[in-house]
């Protein structure tokens, strides 16, 4: 029986056996990096009995990880994603590029598309101002730089994976915003000696008209589809103390977004092109109608308040507003591929956690909220006609603390914890399943 929100002892081949093939939708996991710590639990791998990362060599270590991730690449959905975060070790003076042996043989032997090599940074120095940010342990070495990042890689088994940028894309500082306002009032133009760019072109927001951002609900809890769902919802099951709250909603919210919008001047097409936000998303926050209003994300919210000269947020967006009127996301440009993420301490022992935002993050790119149980496929790549769904679900197969899994249950998604180690199992449980585990951002 295929066991979910829970935490399973044992060696993740031998765990995984039990559950059908391509029954996760993301693996987010790390396996103990060579020759460093030491988690006190051998077995058995290609006939060398030992603890993973405490071989001779690198390649053997590598051996071992592939015979384990082929394990791992027969649960994961086809269309899902693989996250593995690992990092090198110094031997002789010289990293032995165990990373980069690893994932030169998930391509070549087992078949994975490396998507992306993320860099997760702990610390990033700005040269220019001699000054630096961030926590990672630090080196006694003299003769060379703290070490400060590490790869997490991206292999999925299929070209057409599910993939949201929308959720983790950023937002334009106020200062590009004030830029973008004077270019589409034509108080400025396009000036190659005075802009900043790379490549022969115009940066791309002088192209803002082509710019189509995909707009997103970021609200899951609806049970409709469509954008005033849950609205609409509400109104239908007669709630009398939640209509008078959306019309009370509706009035502060969008009609002082209404009125902001006429003293501006703008047309909603206008703002469309200074912001980048497509303009049926926009047209959401300035109608007066119960059935079509939503409110601005904090982000785009802010992204308006120089453009509409907005007051504060959370004067206008009361609490008590957000659980009856959808929240409307605007994303804005792609972040990249390197983030810069502190290490988060834990009270237990384990020393070896990721932080509980890495694999937020990750989450939120690459967890479909919805897979549809008939084809197996996630909202958005699903083409059934009457789809089923299921919940987006998550497997860490060397789970160590847990922090997959608090993350994941966090976040409404299923998930399945695997390691080891009993002691390490035992902290997890505590982490997932212990008292306020659904509230703080570390342990
Ligand atoms: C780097 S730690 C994972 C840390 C984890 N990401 C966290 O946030 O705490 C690696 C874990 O892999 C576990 N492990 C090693 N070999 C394993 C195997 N064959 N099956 C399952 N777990 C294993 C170890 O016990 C250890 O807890």
């Amino acid at each position: 029986m295929e066991e979910l929100n829970t935490v399973k002892q044992g060696d993740c081949r031998e765990i995984l056996i039990d559950y059908p093939a391509e029954f996760f939708d993301v693996v987010i996991t790390s396996p103990p990096y060579w020759k460093k710590r030491e988690y006190g639990v051998k077995a058995e791998y290609s006939g060398w009995y030992g603890e993973l990362g405490q071989e001779d060599d690198p390649k053997k270590f590598v051996d071992h990880l592939i015979d384990i991730f082929r394990i791992v690449k027969r649960v994961l959905n086809r269309h899902g994603s693989l996250f593995v975060v690992i990092d090198d070790t110094y031997q002789d003076k010289s990293f032995q590029l165990v990373p980069e042996r690893f994932a030169i043989r998930m391509v070549d032997e087992l078949g994975f598309i490396l998507r992306g090599k993320i860099i997760w940074s702990k610390r990033v120095f700005k040269y220019k101002e001699r000054d630096a940010f961030g926590n990672p342990l630090p080196t006694p070495a003299k003769d060379r730089l703290n070490h400060a990042w590490e790869y997490v890689y991206h292999f999925v088994k299929d070209k057409k994976y599910y993939f949201d940028l929308d959720a983790v894309k950023t937002q334009y500082s106020p200062k590009t915003v004030e830029r973008l306002v004077r270019y589409i009032r034509n108080e400025e133009k396009f000036d190659p000696n005075k802009h900043k760019y790379s490549g022969d072109e115009a940066p791309p927001h002088f192209f803002m008209k082509e710019r189509i951002i995909r707009s997103k609900f970021l609200d899951s809890k609806s049970t409709y589809g469509s954008l005033a769902g849950r609205v609409v919802k509400i109104l239908a099951e007669g709630k009398e103390n939640e209509k008078i709250l959306i019309r009370k909603a509706v009035k502060n919210v969008n009609g002082y977004l209404k009125m902001k919008l006429k003293e501006s001047g703008l047309t909603l097409r206008k703002l469309s092109e200074i912001t980048g936000i497509r303009e049926s998303t926009l047209s959401h926050y300035f109608r007066t109608d119960p059935n079509g209003a939503a409110i601005p994300s904090r982000g785009t919210w802010e992204l308006l308040k120089p453009i509409l000269g907005l007051g504060e947020y959370d004067e206008f967006v009361k609490e008590e507003y957000k659980p009856v009127l959808p929240i409307l996301e605007g994303g804005r440009s792609n972040p990249g591929d390197c983030v810069y993420i502190p290490t988060e301490n834990l009270s237990e022992k384990h020393f070896a956690p990721f932080p509980t935002n890495l694999v937020e993050f990750l989450l939120k790119m690459a967890c479909p909220k919805r897979v549809c149980i008939r084809c197996n496929r996630p909202e958005g790549i699903c083409r059934c006609l009457y789809p089923k769904w299921r919940r987006g679900r998550v497997l860490d197969p060397m789970g160590g603390s847990g922090t997959t899994g608090v993350v994941a249950r966090r976040m409404g998604f299923d998930f399945l914890m695997v390691d080891i180690s009993p002691e390490y199992c035992e902290i997890s449980r505590k982490r997932i399943f212990g008292e306020g585990a659904m509230l703080g951002g570390n342990s």
